[in-house]
């Protein structure tokens, strides 16, 4: 980015603030939003804090007509000591990265990013809520802004972050959730878009997912888009099953999300030395594993989902009941670890956390 300087330009009228201790997800949203915008030519530009507010876009807009906009989801977590600790969000800023080289979206400066991110997060401390299970989740967006209506990218664009203190994803909560896994539709194709985080992606899943949640569910696990056959992902987490005291999850092939919690999981699981395999795994596979017993525990994870044990799988008309529909007891241990790293009550040996430091109080704005 050629500009560095943030100008900050502070709210005169700071919202009241929601129940912390009945947080829905993704409802309510802080004073303030970090925006920089991008213009061919002239680089990434005029970074800026200022008030929450609407935005006036023009209609021919390219992101509304072709859908070139990415996004990414990371959270602030309120820990004992007053910290507010960010978890790997430089993890975050690279897969944007590659998530804008797949939708020609130019780069953003990772390291700038961190930085907005940083100080916003200051600004909003008080939004960090404190209630066990409860965080500050941030989402980083980019769109394409150029009025055209011809199919190229953009010359124009805006990176803006919002932030929203968060309660659990699933009304569920830690309890076990019902998946229903998908024939009929599919979510990504192996060169397609399915590894970057892009809006598409997730308006394309959104018939499966009604249809699934008219049956109870509350997600779908969707097969490879070429044989639908292999398992690869929910709409909105990883997945991990545990075989035989073996833990497996589907590799990385091009049309799953690189999750950064999936990864965190996965090193996790190798520090335990508990054995843990990324493969291709058919939902043939895992069946034969059900009916013989050996799928002790499956569950979900990712930024907003956290570990998400899955009590039931529906699959060809039958309900495959995992850990009879309970929290396994690997589910549990990976969730008080990880959640325990987030907030800075359990030892870190990945360094994984990243304490939002205080900064130059700003001053609000003169009321005009
Ligand atoms: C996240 O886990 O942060 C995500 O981006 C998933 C989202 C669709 C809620």
């Amino acid at each position: 980015m050629t500009d560095f300087k943030i100008e900050v330009n502070l709210t005169t009228e700071p919202k009241q603030k929601p129940d912390f201790d009945h947080l829905e997800f993704g409802k309510n949203f802080t004073d303030h939003m970090f925006i920089v915008d991008y213009t061919e030519g002239k680089g990434w530009h005029d970074a800026r804090i200022v008030p929450y507010q609407p935005l006036t876009l023009d209609p021919a807009s390219m992101v509304f007509h072709y859908g070139q906009t990415v996004f990414e989801g990371l959270k602030a977590y309120h820990t004992e000591n007053n910290d507010v600790l960010l978890f790997r969000p430089d993890m975050n800023m690279k897969r944007l990265n590659r998530s804008n080289d797949r939708l020609c979206i130019p780069p953003i400066d990772e390291e700038l990013a961190l930085a907005a991110i940083q100080k916003i997060i200051d600004i909003e401390r008080e939004w960090v809520p404190t209630a066990q299970g409860t965080s500050l989740y941030i989402r980083p967006f980019i769109f394409a802004t150029e009025p055209y209506l011809g199919v190229a990218p953009s010359s124009r664009y805006k990176f803006i972050v919002i932030l929203s203190p968060v309660g659990a994803y699933y009304k569920e909560g830690i309890n076990p959730v019902k998946i229903a896994v998908e024939r009929k539709y599919v979510r990504a194709t192996i060169g397609g878009t399915g590894n970057a985080k892009t809006a598409g992606n997730y308006a394309g899943s959104l018939k499966a997912q009604e249809v699934a949640e008219k049956e109870g569910y509350s997600q779908v696990l969707w097969l490879d888009g070429r044989e639908n056959k292999y398992i690869e992902e929910v709409g909105s987490m990883n997945i991990f099953f545990k075989i035989k005291g073996k833990v497996v999850t589907p590799k990385l092939n091009g049309s799953i999300l690189e999750g950064v919690t999936r990864d965190s999981i996965l090193q996790l699981l190798k520090h335990w030395n508990i054995p843990v395999s990324e493969q291709q795994i058919s939902m043939e596979e895992l069946y034969q594993a059900y009916k013989d017993g050996h799928l002790e525990e499956a569950f979900g994870t990712g930024t907003a989902a956290v570990i998400s044990p899955v009590g039931e799988l529906f699959w060809e008309n039958e309900k495959l009941i995992i850990n009879n529909g309970e929290t396994g007891e690997l589910s549990k241990k990976l969730y008080d670890t990880l959640t325990g790293i987030q907030l800075g009550t359990e030892p870190d040996p990945f360094g994984w956390t990243v304490k939002v430091e205080k900064q130059e109080p700003a001053t609000a704005a003169q009321p005009k």
